[in-house]
């Protein structure tokens, strides 16, 4: 697998490779709460992009968000970096809002075993205003 040829590193995370990164707001903008909780992702020693959290009600459960640079994506990378998120922070649910318009990233996280929550579910969370009207609600145990 042409992840294998990479390896990946979480280091603090890093403001303006963020504001480099992420132009049209696939990603949002990381309170300072949770700051520690986002880090740069380096591949091979290289800036890839970025990864982090906001933790969620549950113990070790994680809201990830992800966005890696156009020429780190579609090498399979974001299995790794999930792995070591999960790893270093002892994350055992992970969590994905995906807009459904972003079929990439959809598919991206189903192909690495994220679920869809049930309809039910997904209605009660935009009830509450937990996930808004155009998204979705995926699911991971690692
Ligand atoms: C979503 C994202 C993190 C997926 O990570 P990834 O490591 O690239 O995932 P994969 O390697 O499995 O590739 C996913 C798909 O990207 C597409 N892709 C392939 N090469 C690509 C490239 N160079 N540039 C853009 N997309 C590419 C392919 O459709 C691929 O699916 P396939 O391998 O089944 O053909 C990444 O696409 C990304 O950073 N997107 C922009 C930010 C974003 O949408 N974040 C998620 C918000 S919820």
């Amino acid at each position: 697998m042409l992840s294998d040829y990479y390896q990946i590193e979480l280091k603090d995370f890093d403001q303006d490779f963020f504001d480099l990164l992420e132009t049209v707001g696939q990603i949002k903008q990381p309170d300072f709460k949770v700051l520690p909780y986002f880090h740069t992702v380096y591949a091979n020693g290289e800036k890839a992009g970025i990864v982090g959290y906001q933790p969620a009600s549950l113990p070790d459960t994680g809201n990830v968000e992800i966005i890696l640079a156009p020429e780190y994506r579609g090498k399979g990378l974001i299995a790794k970096i999930y792995d070591t998120l999960a790893q270093e922070h002892h994350l055992k649910t992970l969590y994905a809002t995906i807009n459904l318009r972003n079929m990439t990233s959809l598919s991206a996280h189903e192909k690495i075993g994220f679920q869809r929550l049930p309809a039910e579910k997904q209605a009660q969370l935009k009830e509450k205003g937990i996930i808004g009207e155009g998204e979705m609600r995926l699911e991971k145990s690692v």
